[in-house]
This record gives structure tokens, sequence and C-alpha cells, in this order.
């Protein structure tokens, strides 16, 4: 698959079949996507927890929002953690940590895609259960959770919302809202 492909066929699909478990080979390649991906000063700050033994993810599972149960079929979730002393913190107070972690992040979801698979970040979930079950020490920020699997056709697991939300992308802004060219608020058009 094009990589443009991926970013057209990308989507935070939450149909998910709890019927095949995720493999090796499968965890293996959306790790490699990730640790390939480009970081300040190459400090790699992310530090991603793949949790996807039967016990382990029945156990992170309990840490989901209640508005995320539609992620309680999933054969993965990376849990993604890091701290600012990890990567590059400028002297005019710029941190690096978060952006580069997304950046990872962004690598794993469109690798994911290519593989067939659904990745979706999410950020309704409890931190401070995340970090209880897991063992994150207290100065690592709990950024995300990515629910992985592979798709499936029951929705009941869905909100009517979130039903009507698998069949189409949810509208962008204008791009002339939040894209400039040449000058601060210049919108492109
Ligand atoms: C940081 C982040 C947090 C999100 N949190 C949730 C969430 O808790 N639950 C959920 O169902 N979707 C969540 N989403 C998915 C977004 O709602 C979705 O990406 C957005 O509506 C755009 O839809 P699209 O990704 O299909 O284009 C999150 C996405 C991101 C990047």
């Amino acid at each position: 698959m094009e990589v443009h492909d991926a970013v057209l066929t990308r989507r935070a699909r939450r149909v998910l079949g709890d019927k095949t478990p995720m493999t090796e080979a499968e965890v293996d390649s959306l790790i490699e996507a990730m640790r390939l991906s480009a970081s300040c000063f190459n400090n790699q700050p992310w530090r991603p927890v793949f949790v996807y033994g039967t016990e382990p993810l029945a156990q992170i599972k309990t840490a989901l929002s209640k508005g995320n149960e539609w992620a309680t079929k999933a054969g993965l979730i990376v849990v993604i953690a890091s701290r600012p002393a990890d990567d590059c913190a400028m002297k005019d107070g710029r941190q690096y940590f978060l952006f580069d972690c997304g950046l990872a992040i962004g690598q794993l979801v469109l690798r994911a895609t290519e593989m067939g698979l659904i990745a979706h970040p999410i950020a309704g979930f409890s931190p401070a259960k995340a970090r209880e079950i897991l063992g994150i020490p207290e100065e690592y920020t709990v950024i995300t959770f990515v629910i992985c699997g592979h798709p499936g056709t029951d929705d009941s697991l869905l909100s009517d919302n979130q039903k009507l939300g698998e069949k189409s992308r949810p509208e962008r802004k204008p791009i002339g809202e939040n894209f400039f060219i040449d000058k601060w608020g210049a919108p492109y058009s």
C-alpha cells in the first residue's frame, strides 16, 4: 500500500472482531514502525507497553472509560508513556517528548492500516489505573492507549453516534480556518 493510500484509508474505526488474536509477527511489525520514527536528537522518548497476553489484556481493559466499551474487543492495546527528561527540553521552555511520541504513534497507525488492522488512539482511559496495572512510574505521563485489532462486523458495543461514525469520516474544519499560507492567519484556499 502506498503511504498516500494509507493516509486516505486510515480511520479511527471501532468495530473490532474478537475472534483472531494478534500474532507475534504483527506486533513485531508495529514495533518496528514506531522504532524507526524520527525524534529530537534521536532521543526515542517513547516507552510503549504492548499488552496482548490474555490476562494482562483483560486487566488493562478495566482502565477504559465507559464511552470506550467498543475497545474491550481489542487484541492488542499499546499503552504509551513518556517523560520530559527523556527528550529535548529547550531553554525557552519547548519540550518535545509528547511531539515525538505522537510522530512515532502516527507511523504505527499507518503501518497497522497497511496491514489491514484497526489502530485507534484514545484519551478515554484512567491513567492512574494504567499506571497501577502496568507498574508505570509516577514521573511518566501515560499519553494514550492505541486500541488495535482485526476489523469485525458486530457493532453492538457502539453507541448510535459511534455507529454513525463508522460510515463516514468526521468533517474537518474548513481548510482556511487552520491552514495558513505565507503569514499567520492568511487562509489557505
Ligand atoms: C489523542 C486522541 C484521543 C482520542 N480519544 C478517543 C476516545 O477516547 N474514544 C474514541 O472513541 N475515539 C477517540 N479518538 C478518535 C477521534 O475521535 C478520531 O480520530 C476523530 O474523530 C477523527 O476521526 P478519524 O480518525 O476517523 O478521521 C481519539 C483520537 C486521538 C488522536
